[in-house]
């Protein structure tokens, strides 16, 4: 198969973990015969400082022809500590967001028995954790009506929600249950918000219309509270855009590390698959992020181009380096290897390359694996 794929490497460690990723989609394309093609384009603070613009047109138009988007990371801190910036790396990918309608933000949470140690939960909770979250990404407070008073003492930020938004996610929801433990949980504040009373209207229309799923409601409050205490008993959440923003964030402290977790941006014509993290500006250039949280975001890719096998490899590569301790400085402080070999190791295991007894000092010092 041949595809076009739109790189957009980012600030910080973001252009560093992307050329893992892109290691790891050489090697696959080699195995599986595809032909990967990669456009280069802007975004975010990298954008800003070479054309002024956090989302160049150019970027739209080369992501709007493309397969799929890879991002690597946005943000900077020079903008974070300026609140009357004019221009801000975020406008950029909020702005991709909508313009490609990217409507489902879908990150799935694991945990891998050999980090359990590194979660701040307990092992007894941490066993059979595994669900996704659905948040919905183009509609909500977001990007309702922004308002500020003349004196600059009074702001509003509108929510705002159409029955079509809520249904064109909650059936990728509802689809997802279906093939995985068929039990989905709407989040919102029902008690409270009319565009949460909205939600729980319309999911429970649409689930007539998958009978094998079982539906139940949890308040906001009380999800963040239940994820925390018990996080086995969730296998898809559904959300809004604010809510799935600081649940999900909430949720991926559970596997122990955030440099670990993926996710994809569904929409209608195209999808974007970025890490979790953000782009850790202290660690920008030093080969230390761990390139993990986006290899995994090019499985989900690989899955979105329905090539199942290929994925599945990435996965089995990315356990074998977990299982093996080849892992960076954030999963072991004492033991660790640059986000480099990590990226090479997996490369490796892709092409078959790995040795069944792994030489670990010739790793160390970036020499061959094989003895
Ligand atoms: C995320 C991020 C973004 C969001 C920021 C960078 C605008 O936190 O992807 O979760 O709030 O959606
Ligand atoms: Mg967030």
């Amino acid at each position: 198969m041949k595809k076009n794929i739109a790189v957009i490497l980012g600030d910080g460690i973001g252009p560093e973990v992307t050329h893992q990723s892109i290691k790891v989609l050489d090697a696959i394309a080699q195995q599986f015969g595809h032909e990967f093609n990669y456009s280069y384009c802007l975004m975010g603070a990298d954008a800003i400082d070479k054309t002024g613009s956090p989302l160049p047109d150019e970027t739209v138009e080369v992501c709007l022809e493309s397969d799929a988007i890879l991002f690597g990371a946005i943000g900077h801190p020079k903008y974070d500590n300026d609140p009357s910036a004019k221009v801000r790396p975020e406008q950029g990918l909020l702005k991709l967001r909508k313009t490609l309608q990217l409507f489902a933000n879908i990150r799935p949470v694991s945990t891998y028995p050999s980090l359990h140690h590194l979660s701040p939960l307990k092992n007894k909770q941490l066993e059979g954790v595994d669900f996704i979250i659905f948040r919905e990404l183009t509609g909500g407070i977001y990007f309702g009506k922004k308002e500020i008073n003349p004196e600059g003492t009074r702001a509003s930020d509108d929510c705002v929600y159409t029955a079509e938004e809520i249904e064109r996610i909650a059936h990728l929801a509802f689809q997802s249950a279906q093939k995985r433990r068929k039990k989905l949980t709407l989040v919102d504040k029902a008690n409270v918000l009319e565009t949460s009373r909205l939600w729980r209207k319309v999911v429970q229309e649409i689930a007539r219309q998958y009978p094998d799923v079982t539906v139940d409601f949890l308040f906001v409050d009380n999800a963040a509270m239940q994820i925390i205490l018990n996080p086995k008993q969730f296998d898809v959440i559904l959300t809004e855009n604010m809510f799935g923003d600081i649940i999900s964030d909430e949720a991926s402290v559970i596997s122990g590390s955030l440099g670990l977790l993926p996710s994809a941006s569904v929409g209608n014509s195209s999808s974007l698959f970025e890490p979790i993290h953000g782009s850790y500006p202290q660690a920008a250039g030093k080969d230390i992020a761990n390139p993990l949280g986006s290899i995994l975001s090019t499985a989900m890719m690989l899955d979105y181009f329905n090539m199942t096998e290929e994925a599945v490899l990435v996965r089995k590569a990315v356990e074998w380096t977990l299982a093996h301790g080849f892992v960076t400085k954030d999963i072991d402080a004492v033991n660790s290897y640059s986000t480099t070999t990590v990226g090479d190791l997996i490369r490796d295991f892709i092409e078959n390359r790995i040795p069944s007894t792994v030489n670990k000092s010739n790793i160390a010092l970036s020499k061959s694996t094989i003895i």
